[in-house]
Order: C-alpha cells, then sequence, then structure tokens
C-alpha cells in the first residue's frame, strides 16, 4: 500500500512531462541518486515548446483552404488548388500566357464573389480588358461591380499598395510584373515592400507576383525572383516548324505534393487550358 502511494505521488509530479522526458529524468536522477528540479524544469520547458509546434502544425494541416486557379487542368498538379495566402511567383519569357492565366485567376475569383486586385506596370487597364474580351470573359462587367479593381502599378508606391490592400480587403491579387524593381536583393528586404507582404499574409490573401525571363525551362535556371514567393509556376512556350508549343511547370507550393513536370497547356476560345500531357525531353527541376 505504501509502494503505491509513493509511485502515485511521483506519477503525479511529473505528469506534465512526457513520456520521453520523464524517461530522460528518472535515469538521470537514477544516476545522481536524488532529485534535480533544475533538469526538471528544462525538460518541462522543451516538452512545452515541442507541444505547442504539434498543435500547430495540426491546426494547419486541418485548416488549409486551397484557392481555385481557375485555369482548368492546373488545379490537377498542385492537390487541388493553391494553399489560401500563398504567394505564387509566376514565371516566363514574354509571350507566354502569364496575363492571361493570371487574369483567369481573378475572373475565377469574382465568379466566386471573391474580390480581386489587379497591378499593373505594363499594359493599362482598357488594354487588359479588351484581351479578356478575346476569351468571352467580361471582365469590365465585374470592374464596374467593383469586385475587381484595375490599377497602375508604376504610379504608386509600396506603402500605398500596401494601404490599398487594407482597404479594399481582396481575396485575390496580381501584381504585373515585379522586374521593375531591377536589384531584387534590395526589393526583398526593403520594409515597404516587407509590409505589402505582411498584409498579405495577414489577410490570407492569395497573389500571383508576375517576373519576366530572358529564357525558358531548357535553361533550367533560376533567378533571386524565383525564391521570394511559397509557389513557383514556369510558363514557357517552344517555336516548333509546325507550330508553338506552350508548357506549365509547377517548380515549388509549399504544403502540397505537386506534379511538377512541365504539361502542355493550349489557349482555347475561353482561355487557358492545362493538360495532362507532359512531353518527352523536358527534365524536371527543381527548386526548395
Ligand atoms: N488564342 C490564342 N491562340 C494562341 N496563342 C494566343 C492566343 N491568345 C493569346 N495568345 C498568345 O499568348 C501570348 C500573350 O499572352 P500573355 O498572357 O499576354 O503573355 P505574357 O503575359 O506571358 O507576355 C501571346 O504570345 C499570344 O501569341
Ligand atoms: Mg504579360
Amino acid at each position: 500500500m505504501e509502494k503505491y502511494k509513493i509511485s502515485m505521488k511521483k506519477k503525479r509530479i511529473h505528469t506534465t512531462l512526457s513520456e520521453e522526458a520523464y524517461r530522460i529524468l528518472q535515469k538521470f536522477e537514477g544516476e545522481a541518486g536524488g532529485k534535480n528540479a533544475v533538469l526538471e524544469k528544462a525538460l518541462h520547458n522543451l516538452d512545452k515548446t515541442r507541444y505547442k509546434a504539434k498543435i500547430s502544425l495540426r491546426s494547419f494541416i486541418s485548416t488549409i483552404r486551397r484557392i481555385e486557379s481557375g485555369t482548368p487542368g492546373f488545379d490537377n498538379l498542385i492537390e487541388g488548388g493553391i494553399p489560401e495566402g500563398s504567394v505564387v511567383v509566376i514565371t516566363g519569357p514574354p509571350g507566354t500566357g502569364k496575363t492571361t492565366f493570371s487574369l483567369q485567376f481573378l475572373k475565377r475569383g469574382a465568379e466566386l464573389k471573391e474580390k480581386g486586385l489587379y497591378f499593373s506596370f505594363e499594359e493599362d487597364a482598357e488594354q487588359l480588358v479588351q484581351q479578356c474580351f478575346r476569351f468571352g470573359w467580361n471582365l469590365s462587367k465585374y470592374v464596374e461591380d467593383g469586385i475587381i479593381e484595375i490599377f497602375g502599378f508604376s504610379l504608386l508606391t509600396s506603402e500605398e499598395i500596401a494601404d490599398i490592400l487594407e482597404s479594399y480587403n481582396p481575396k485575390r491579387v496580381v501584381f504585373d510584373s515585379i522586374n521593375i524593381f531591377s536589384n531584387m536583393q534590395d526589393f526583398r528586404k526593403s520594409s515597404s515592400w516587407r509590409a505589402v507582404l505582411k498584409t498579405l499574409k495577414k489577410n490570407k490573401i492569395t497573389s500571383f507576383m508576375i517576373t519576366e525571363k530572358q529564357y525558358g525551362l531548357e535553361a533550367k535556371r533560376f533567378d533571386n525572383f524565383d525564391f521570394m514567393g511559397d509557389g513557383l509556376v514556369f510558363m514557357d512556350r517552344v517555336v516548333s516548324e509546325k507550330e508553338d508549343i506552350f508548357l506549365i511547370a509547377v517548380k515549388k507550393m509549399r504544403g502540397t505534393k505537386i506534379d511538377g513536370r512541365p504539361k502542355l497547356f493550349r489557349f482555347s476560345e475561353k482561355g487557358i487550358e492545362v493538360s495532362d500531357i507532359s512531353p518527352i525531353g523536358f527534365t524536371i527541376f527543381k527548386v526548395g
């Protein structure tokens, strides 16, 4: 009876420790031949942080929400959609469909009543809307309804962009394109840009950052912009004798099992559609 009491008491003292920590403590105290409050406290704190990490990981996995890209066939490559709040870099040489792909992303959002913003350096609003008419999307209707807004990126400072994000409160945002910041290292570190990123993350806004490349997939090269996002999508076009081949490859998508092989895509009368065909001869390369 006495023995039982002691073991109960001992157990009660250490109930807050994990089994592993308790084993370490027992071993140490056994060897040292006495109690060690310092070690017990240290193990206790270690357990607490571990427990915390486990909890946040679990809640992260269970609450991961995926956003439809709006491009048929694309979401099959990324477990059904883009993790909400991701910054996705869309890159490739000029004329490879990056702008179209991004407009399609906003259009899908508008259909789902999710507000979208388009910050454009390259084209003016009218040109963008016209581009959409080609595919039978009436973007101007969404602009009139205020569900999509188009801004001339070049006229805005990062502070103003952060303000717009706060006041408009969109679900989806596109920056087309950000190569205008010539020095990527400075750009990544700049406090004003960090403020934009912070706002995107805080408000769980899913964003596309378009960057231009002077080389295609075959170069197997990366630039500094490629590493700034949670995701990286490479778009390319291969000129052949008969017709041009368009390719899209997911290089990275945080929290997602990706099919990273380049896939053929085409421009249909409705926009871009991604096939499940990976042409041979295009090797896979990955980014961390
Ligand atoms: N219906 C279509 N059929 C084939 N190619 C098209 C069609 N519509 C647009 N394109 C091609 O798509 C490219 C423009 O797409 P865009 O999204 O503006 O590319 P990026 O933003 O990468 O420069 C052009 O090269 C154009 O030839
Ligand atoms: Mg473009």
